[in-house]
Formats: structure tokens, C-alpha cells, sequence
């Protein structure tokens, strides 16, 4: 490879561009990586035509995930036809899995997993030099508490609180490519959190991959989230994920406690069967995970659930499918993220085969949809004539007189377009629903 930094203009700021896969970690991992290089002299742009490095902040999760990174490359490959000083690197998650095999076909230049990002500036350093370079090693303590990540305008703002885990669930390769669990400290947060809402911040999420096995020494997630809550009452706080084995009575009472923690819990069951639970190592049972939803209900009454739910997992007999669709029909979920299980070379499932033949995989996870937009039909349709306090998130994507917003069960509304502005708060009645979306009028403004 040429030196590329010889033929570029010196007085120039070297351009990045991140393109980012799957979870919102990765987005805001996104954020961090763009904080670091912009600290050392790189300007982001939202265009990959006019960027000198170009990363893919990449997802393993599933190999339709990485199948569809393989594709990007190979366009991007194409591209540096023409622009042959093009950097190209891949981070996150398939960085950390596949590592020097990444390089081997020297389409991509450089390759960081998720606990190395630090080094960015100096692996580029080389790269824009001719040298490819990698850095895939996971760490114990990283959690980038320092760094200010670089956010792009707008209400909202992701905040990853912790990394890592450590639950090891039989079908993931989040434990393999994201290492140990580790916290950053309540203050960091609670400082950073102040500062984004000095900044016009509205709403905060904040992001773990099993945020409530939280724990700075000192403080737990409930205790983090008490304080967040704290920072300004008309400040929105949501968080994700959860893990039904850690979803404490405390956390309970302290979602239900605080006006301004968002009544929504996203809480992956994953399978309805407590066998194939057992199977999948997810610690808890279909009976646990029922008087969890119903202790969560009993405390916070108009609570929104969401959940995610793999189909044909090793072994999984027609019965036990029934039973994630009857538990589903219990809990009753306001949204689910659905999937076909897709086996991950190097976790514990791998080596059990995968013997739900595909196509039943496909029928199972057809009837899990199914049900779940009926189910989402049915408690959206439920909600005409309620008043709903919704915060504006901006212009609604299917017509320019509308607007669209959510409410604190993450609710999408639409409703007509008026003197507002996104991070607004108004009290919509809802006169309509679908799967999805509810439709409403302003009836009254709440600042
Ligand atoms: N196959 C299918 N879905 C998976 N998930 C994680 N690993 C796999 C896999 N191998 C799903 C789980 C998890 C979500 C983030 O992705 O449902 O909760
Ligand atoms: Fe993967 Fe389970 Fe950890 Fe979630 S809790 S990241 S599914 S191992």
C-alpha cells in the first residue's frame, strides 16, 4: 500500500465517516470513537464521499448481522478504486471476533474491537502510513468514562452506563466479543447527564447490555437511576437492557417512585419454555419470569413491556413454541424484537447442532410475529380516547403537517403539526391506532 498521508493536503482536517450496525451500544460507542478522533484532529462528516477514513461499527449477533457488513465492504472496496487513499477500518464486535482474519483479504486497513478505541488515532496514524493495524484486546476496566463522546444535534442523547457481560446466555457471542462486565461510577454519569441537559438535552437512555447488573462499589442501578431521575424532573430517563434474573424489587419501586423514569421496561424472555430456557442458560423460568411481570404490573400499573424472543433454538419441540406463544399471550407485550436463531461459532449452543430445520424456523417465527401484532393492535387499539403527555421527537416520516413524538411507554404519536419544536411535552388525546403508531389532537400544552 502508498503512503496515503503523503498525498493528502496537511492543513487539512482528515474527514471520518462511521457507519453503525445493530445496537444502540454500538451507537453509542459511535459517539465515543467520534469523541476520540475529533480530539485528535479528525472532523466527522455525515457523507462517506467526501471522508478519508471510513469505519463500520460492526455487529456479530446474528450471521445475517455480519452477512450484511461482508456485503458493505465489498462496495466500499470497490469505491477505493477511485479514491485509492481511502482508510477503511472495522470496529466493534465482528472486529473482535474475526481480528487478523479481517485483514488477511486487505480490503480493510484497520481492525478494533470494542475495548481499544483508544488507539484509533495512532492505528490511523499507521494506516494512513501503508501499515494495517489491530487492536482486539478486551479489557477489565475500560470504560471510557473520560472521554466526551461527540453527539449529534438533537432531545436525545444514548449514555452507556456499563460493558460488558457476564450472564453468558448459551446462544450469544456478546460475552466473546464484549468481554467482563464493568460500571462506570455514578458521579461520571450524573456529571455527564448535567452537562447534556445544560446542553438542551430532553431525554437520556441509558445503556448496558444487562444494565441492572450495574454496580460502581457503591451504588447499584436503582441507585444510578435515582440520581439521573434527580438531575431535573422534566428530564426523561429511560435504560436498556434488562435481565429478568437482576430486575430487583428496589429498581421496581424506584421506576415506580420517580415521575420522570420512563414507564417502560424492555425485558427479554427469550424462549416461553422453561426447558429450553434451562438450555439457553438464562438462569431464571417461564414461572420466575410470569411473577416478575406480575410484580412489576401490581407497581407500576400502566407499565409498557417489550421483550425480545428467539424462534427454533436447538432443540425446540412444536410444544415448547407453543409455549412462547402462550406466555406471550399472557404478558401481553406492547413490542417485540423477534428472531430466528442463527448459531454463533465459539458460544455453548454452537456445539449442540442446529436442528430446527429452517423452514420450521421460519413458520415458528412467523407465528410469533403474528401474534405479536395483534397483541400490539389490540393494547394500541385499547388507547383510543386516553390522554397521553408526549414529548416531540420531530417531524412525523410520512407527511410534513404531522408530527411525531412518544409517549413514556415509548409509544409513537402522530398528531398535527402546531408551533412546536422537538423536546416540547404536549397532552395528545388519541383518536386512532394501528400495529404501530397512535393517532391523536393536542389538548393542552405542557411547556
Ligand atoms: N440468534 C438469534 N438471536 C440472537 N440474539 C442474541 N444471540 C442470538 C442468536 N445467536 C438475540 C437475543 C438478544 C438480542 C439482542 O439478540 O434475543 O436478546
Ligand atoms: Fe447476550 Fe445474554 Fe448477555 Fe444479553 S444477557 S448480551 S443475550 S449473553
Amino acid at each position: 500500500m502508498s503512503d496515503k498521508l503523503a498525498q493528502i493536503d496537511p492543513n487539512s482536517r482528515l474527514k471520518v465517516y462511521v457507519e453503525t450496525y445493530g445496537c444502540q451500544m454500538n451507537l453509542a460507542d459511535t459517539e465515543i470513537v467520534l469523541g476520540i478522533m475529533s480530539k485528535s484532529g479528525y472532523s466527522p462528516t455525515n457523507t462517506m464521499n467526501d471522508a478519508d477514513v471510513v469505519l463500520l461499527n460492526t455487529c456479530s449477533v446474528r450471521e445475517h448481522a455480519e452477512e450484511k457488513i461482508r456485503q458493505r465492504l465489498g462496495t466500499i472496496r470497490n469505491q477505493r478504486l477511485d479514491k485509492p487513499n481511502l482508510v477503511v477500518g472495522v470496529l466493534g464486535c465482528m472486529a473482535e471476533r474475526l481480528r487478523s482474519n479481517l485483514l488477511d483479504d486487505r480490503k480493510v486497513d484497520i481492525v478494533v474491537g470494542p475495548d481499544e478505541y483508544r488507539k484509533l488515532p495512532q492505528l490511523l496514524e499507521g494506516a494512513l502510513a501503508g501499515t494495517q493495524g489491530m487492536g482486539v484486546r478486551l479489557s477489565r476496566t475500560e470504560t471510557y468514562d473520560d472521554i466526551t463522546p461527540f453527539r449529534a444535534e438533537g432531545i436525545s442523547a444514548w449514555i452507556s452506563v456499563m460493558r460488558g457481560c457476564d450472564k453468558f446466555c448459551t446462544f450469544c457471542i456478546v460475552p466473546f466479543t464484549r468481554g467482563r462486565e464493568r460500571s462506570r461510577t455514578l458521579a461520571g454519569v450524573v456529571n455527564e447527564v448535567e452537562q447534556l441537559v445544560r446542553q438542551g438535552i430532553r431525554e437520556v437512555t441509558l445503556l448496558g447490555q444487562n444494565v441492572n447488573s450495574y454496580r460502581d462499589g457503591v451504588n447499584d442501578f436503582a441507585d444510578l437511576l435515582a440520581a439521573v431521575a434527580k438531575v431535573e424532573p422534566a428530564l426523561r430517563v429511560r435504560f436498556t437492557t434488562s435481565h429478568p434474573q437482576d430486575l430487583s424489587d428496589k429498581l421496581i419501586d424506584t421506576i415506580a417512585g420517580h415521575d420522570n423514569l420512563c414507564k417502560y421496561i424492555h425485558l427479554p424472555v427469550q424462549s416461553g419454555s422453561s426447558r429450553v430456557l434451562e438450555t439457553m442458560n438464562r438462569t431464571y423460568t417461564r414461572g420466575h419470569y410470569l411473577e416478575l411481570v406480575r410484580r412489576i404490573r401490581a407497581r407500576i400499573p400502566d407499565v409498557a413491556l417489550s421483550t425480545d424472543i428467539i424462534a427454533g433454538f436447538p432443540t425446540e419441540t412444536e410444544d415448547e413454541h407453543m409455549e412462547t406463544l402462550s406466555l406471550m399471550e399472557e404478558v401481553r407485550y406492547d413490542g417485540a424484537y423477534m428472531f430466528k436463531y442463527s448459531p454463533r461459532e465459539g458460544t455453548p449452543a454452537y456445539k449442540m447442532g442446529d436442528d430446527v430445520p429452517d423452514d420450521v424456523k421460519t413458520r415458528r417465527l412467523s407465528e410469533i410475529i403474528s401474534l405479536q401484532q395483534k397483541l400490539s393492535y389490540e393494547i394500541n387499539s385499547s388507547l383510543i380516547g386516553r390522554t397521553f403527555d408526549v414529548m416531540v421527537d420531530g417531524t412525523s416520516r410520512k407527511s410534513d403537517e404531522q408530527l411525531s413524538g412518544r409517549t413514556d411507554t415509548n409509544k409513537t404519536v402522530v398528531f398535527p403539526k402546531g408551533s412546536l419544536k422537538p423536546g416540547d411535552v404536549v397532552r395528545v388525546k388519541i383518536d386512532r391506532a394501528s400495529m404501530a403508531t397512535l393517532f391523536g389532537e393536542v389538548v393542552g400544552y405542557l411547556n
